[in-house]
């Protein structure tokens, strides 16, 4: 675990109230969009979800070298109270989908999980760190974690998360600028848990709805 990651996890708020319920802003205009949506379809032929995301995060950094440039607007502008997240497509029919998150220097998630689904999440812009933990012991609605790896996506590298790989928190490191990235998931992350310090290694497991709750 480096100094990132624990400064990270030192830095993590509790979950603000639940705020009133506000849909995922929609997005036409982030750069190679389309490419993007056709890459993720192309991908989901293989069915397998580790080939899905092997093949996502081999060409992912091609795809972002080719269109980062074009980046600009509202997809540079953070939100000071909170990330922004930006729902790109939600496929009606295969069920994926893309979103960007806007990252303000410091921002980050609570320790959570991904309901078990796929995902791979890249970096456009600025630095991602991704943190994973472990849980040791279960009891209850109380769950022990201890720290694991932690990485940092710096612009233009992306990160596959498969089922398997559990709980982790995410943060941009910088003290000054603005992060983008963007989370291709196998199905809208509509509810996922996250976990929340209860003291001494000590987590509490609750249920988190990203529509009501930022
Ligand atoms: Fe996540």
């Amino acid at each position: 675990m480096n100094a990132d990651a624990m400064n990270a996890i030192d830095a993590i708020q509790p979950p603000r109230p639940i705020a009133a319920p506000r849909p995922a802003a929609q997005a036409t205009a982030f750069p190679g969009l389309g490419e993007l949506i056709r890459l993720t379809e192309e991908a989901l032929g293989q069915r397998d979800c580790t080939a899905i995301v092997a093949t996502l995060r081999a060409r992912l950094p091609a795809l972002i070298a080719r269109h980062r440039g074009a980046l600009g607007g509202e997809f540079l502008r953070a939100d000071p109270q909170r990330r922004r997240r930006v729902e790109l497509h939600h496929c009606p029919v295969l069920g994926y989908q893309i979103l960007a998150m806007i990252w303000g220097p410091g921002q980050g998630t609570p320790i959570h999980d991904h309901h078990e689904l796929w995902g791979v999440e890249s970096t456009w812009h600025g630095e991602l760190l991704v943190a994973d933990f472990q849980p040791t012991t279960v009891a209850g609605e109380l769950v022990r974690l201890e720290p694991r790896d932690a990485v940092c996506m710096r612009t233009g590298e992306a990160l596959g998360l498969t089922p398997e790989q559990g709980l982790h928190l995410c943060r941009n490191p910088s003290q000054r600028e603005v992060a983008v990235t963007v989370h291709i998931y196998a199905r809208a992350l509509d509810r996922f848990n996250l976990y929340v310090d209860a003291g001494d290694g000590w987590y509490r497991r609750r249920e988190y709805c990203p529509e009501t709750e930022y």
